[in-house]
């Protein structure tokens, strides 16, 4: 049998990169197994996406009844019992009574969102903020500004998005009141100088920054930003597609704070491991949003609502969002001693959003060390942050603790040893 690895090479794109050399063969709760048995501690999970880790037994039985009966339906041919259920389960843990919006992927549930803001306000400007991830497709990324790569082959993306700093304490080296300040000003002054705030569609912001390297604003910072869209009538949108699901401890990062946003973006996790996205918007949108100006042929698939369906009943059953709140309190308790390395720029989280920082310097060479001595530990780690200078962990939300805990205490062990310090 020839090489995979040449065959990769071969048969498919080089446009995404491979972190590493391994071969997968399959998966095991939150473990993934390549193809000389080895296991490996998967701790980035798809990124964000395998809630629950791989193979558990509700999402496969859901997904095996749903087979028995279809796998796919254009959501616009008729009524379908799966879908409407897993809809009004979102609304469940969103916000009541607002309409879901079905796409595939993340960036789709953005797309939605600025197509629904553009059309339901008849204002064209869109405000987002400097480190944010929101996609790759063309809308979605005229928002993202974690870096210039994304962009600059593509340009001009769509007109009138503008940009500010996000509150990123770390990143602008200011504290966090110091940081909100900044970007209360920003915006002040953006909408005074550059664009007046009757032109403004929609403010998207990510409640964390996820790809920026998991950045949790100041307290004031959502609430704020929530004032300041009624005030002029721009439209709120969080982007939840990583940040959702539980993983922060609250079903949304942005419940963390008492706001109530006017659309609600999700993704990764939602489908428990299949592709869906969602997009949840105050009704009074939704209903001025005209039929047939927008729509998917694969968005709201069945068999992902089925899974998805499970994977909020277990998350609902074995109370795993406050699971994710104690164990992130967990992993900093066990990262903090860190920070005091001299090249550690900060540890932080919000539940099993959690993330080590080194000094923007060296820091993407001493990422890219940790990943390495991981993998040789048999553990998957992922970079984030503007220039790859973070580790960021987003295990599934029933990893066992034990098992967790143990990983938490090599990975100190690791980044002790690459800092030159005393493994
Ligand atoms: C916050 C956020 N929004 C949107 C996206 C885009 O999602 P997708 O890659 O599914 O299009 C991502 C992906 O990482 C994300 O983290």
């Amino acid at each position: 049998m020839e090489d995979l690895k040449e065959r990769h090479q071969r048969a498919i794109s080089g446009v995404i990169p491979l972190e590493t050399p391994l071969e997968f063969e399959r998966g095991e709760g939150s473990y993934l197994i390549d193809r000389s048995g080895r296991r490996y501690l998967d701790l980035m999970t798809g990124i964000a996406v395998n809630v629950l880790g791989y193979g558990h037994p509700a999402i496969l039985e859901a997904l095996q009844n749903q087979a028995q009966k279809y796998l796919h339906l254009y959501n616009g041919l008729g009524y379908q019992d799966i879908v409407v259920e897993f809809a009004e389960a979102i609304q469940g843990i969103t916000e009541p009574g607002y309409p879901v919006y079905f796409g595939n992927s993340g960036t789709e549930a953005v797309e939605a969102a600025l197509k629904l803001a553009r059309a339901t306000t008849g204002r064209s400007g869109i405000i987002a903020f400097r480190g944010a991830f929101h996609g790759r497709t063309f809308g979605s990324l005229s928002l993202t500004a974690s870096n210039a790569k994304y962009r600059s082959a593509y340009e001009p993306l769509v007109p009138m998005v503008y940009h500010v700093d996000y509150p990123a304490p770390t990143r602008l080296g200011l504290s966090p009141d110091e940081a909100l300040a900044h970007t209360q000003q920003q915006l002040m002054t953006l909408l005074a100088d550059e664009i007046d705030p009757s032109q403004v569609a929609v403010i998207v912001v990510e409640p964390v920054q996820g790809e920026g390297g998991y950045i949790i604003p100041p307290a004031g910072f959502l609430p704020w930003l929530s004032e300041l869209c009624r005030k002029h009538g721009i439209l709120l949108a969080v982007d939840e597609v990583q940040s959702g699901m539980g993983r922060t401890g609250r079903w949304f990062a942005y419940q963390h704070a008492d706001i109530h946003p006017d659309m609600i973006i999700l993704g990764k996790a939602l489908g428990g491991g299949l592709p869906i996205s969602a997009m949840a918007a105050r009704a009074d949108l939704m209903a001025r949003w005209t039929p047939g100006t927008h729509g998917t042929t694969f968005g709201g698939n069945p068999a992902a609502a089925a899974t998805g369906l499970a994977a909020l009943r277990v998350m609902h059953e074995e109370h795993l969002v406050a699971r994710a709140g104690a164990l992130g309190t967990m992993a900093l308790e066990t990262l903090r001693p860190l920070k005091d390395l001299p090249g550690i720029a900060d540890v932080r989280g919000l539940g099993l959003m959690v993330a080590i920082e080194f000094e923007a310097e060296r820091g993407e060479s001493l990422v890219t060390a940790v990943m390495e001595e991981g993998l040789r530990r048999n553990m998957i780690l992922h970079p984030a942050g503007l220039r790859h200078e973070v580790i960021r962990l987003m295990p599934p939300l029933n990893i066992d603790q034990a098992v967790f805990e143990t990983a938490l205490g090599e990975l100190v062990d690791i980044v002790r040893g690459v800092m030159g310090g005393k493994r």
